[in-house]
């Protein structure tokens, strides 16, 4: 089957090269002539260190960049079995882009979007045949992360889904389906990760780089919130952080920081940019962090019971499957455990009760605790055995 991957930046090079490897031929389409050109130098490049390093032959290396081809035509998809978008997160351009795509692919022809904040149903509504819409949601760098989200949308068909699935885990990648609501699976249960870590600074209970000591050092996450927001630029985490808080009808839950605002308004993006919670310009400037062991396990504690609490809440509202959550959250953004299989390893009584104490301090609807841990302390069971 021909493979159309649409948008040729970050992501449609990523989603290129792993469709490649796996034999298909490959359409790679952007609008911009020169983002194909540096695409196609990143791809040569990254081929040679797999093959300097032993992972492919020269022979494999070549096949696979002879399986793309490169093009600035939309036409070239006529012959696709499938065609996976990722262009600008943008609901008026994508959507003019799927009407455009169905007039050129075959009735056949699989549509999918790798959007990390748009409803699948809503790019879906502007094709003839909706059935055929479906989200598959890479994570970046798209050939080294194992997860994909596979988002069918109220439109989808049965077999599609089924079709999409078998596709992608073809491809050796792990595939979980979930719902089609704002952030997924990963960008909705990974907020308090970042919401509660600002929380906790803004309350000033302990700086940056304490936050980060306790999640790394006494949580086992590979790296800490302040770094990873700084990591990923404060301007894009705010701004999913605000999409995902409107997409929620503004749930208290995924409230925005301002402090976060603050940082993106202050030009203060993180890594990219020299500077962020951190200074990458002169780290000496950092200061290092309060290596108290009560304070940290306190810190660790508070986030950890509240991501637990959104993955609980996550599978109470049949996001996705017990397993595809775990799955998604150590697959997909490297959590050192599963979360409802950590919420087994501390005891669901343990975690309940730290949530409401926080819920009863604060008087926050932020903290309540869900529904599915309340009623699991009160039958004794567990999420897993
Ligand atoms: P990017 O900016 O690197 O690439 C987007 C490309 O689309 C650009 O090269 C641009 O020239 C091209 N483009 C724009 N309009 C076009 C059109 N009408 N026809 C053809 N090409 C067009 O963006 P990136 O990061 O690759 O993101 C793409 C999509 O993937 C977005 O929907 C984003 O939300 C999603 N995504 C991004 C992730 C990330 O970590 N960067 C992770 C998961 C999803």
């Amino acid at each position: 089957m021909n493979v159309g991957v649409l948008g040729g930046g970050t992501m449609g090079l990523g989603i290129a090269q792993v469709s490649a490897q796996n034999g298909h031929k490959t359409i790679l389409v952007d609008i911009n002539k020169e983002v194909l050109d540096k695409s196609k130098t990143k791809l040569e490049k990254i081929m040679a260190r797999l093959v300097e390093k032993g992972k492919i032959l020269q022979d494999e290396s070549i096949a696979i960049q002879s399986n793309i081809v490169y093009s600035t035509n939309i036409q070239d998809f006529k012959d696709c079995g499938i065609v996976i978008e990722a262009i600008i997160e943008d609901f008026s351009i994508k959507s003019e882009v799927f009407s455009k795509l169905e007039s050129i692919v075959s009735k056949d022809c699989i549509l999918a979007s790798n959007t990390s904040s748009l409803s699948i149903a809503s790019i879906g509504s502007s094709l003839k045949i909706s059935n055929r819409i479906i989200g598959i949601h890479f994570f970046n760098p798209v050939p080294l992360m194992a997860l994909v989200e596979i988002i069918p949308s109220i439109q989808t068909s049965d077999l599609i889904l089924k079709n999409v699935k078998s596709l992608i885990d073809g491809w050796g990648k792990v595939a979980v389906v979930c719902k089609d609501t704002p952030g997924f699976i990963v960008n909705r249960v990974a907020r308090p990760f970042y919401g509660e870590a600002i929380r906790i600074y803004e309350e000033g209970i302990a700086d940056f780089a304490t936050i980060d000591w306790a999640m790394t050092e006494l949580g086992g996450f590979r790296m800490g919130p302040f770094t990873l927001m700084d990591y990923i630029g404060n301007d894009v985490n705010y701004t999913v952080t605000e999409t995902v808080f409107s997409a929620f009808y503004f749930d208290p839950r995924y409230k925005p920081s301002f402090t976060q605002k603050r940082y993106k308004e202050a030009g203060f993006f993180g890594r990219k940019s020299g500077k962020g919670f951190f200074d990458y310009n002169d780290e000496t400037l950092n200061v290092p962090p309060n290596k108290n062991r009560e304070l940290g396990e306190q810190i660790f504690e508070r986030i950890l019971v509240m991501l637990i609490n959104e993955a609980i809440d996550a599978l109470f509202l049949n996001i996705a499957s017990k397993e595809a959550i775990d799955l998604a959250m150590t697959k997909g953004v490297n959590y050192p455990k599963g979360l409802l299989m950590w919420a087994d390893e501390l005891g669901l009584d343990n975690v309940l009760s730290k949530l409401e104490s926080m819920f009863n301090e604060y008087g926050e609807d932020r903290y309540r605790p869900s529904p599915l841990l309340k009623r699991m302390v009160k039958s004794g069971t567990k999420f897993f055995r």
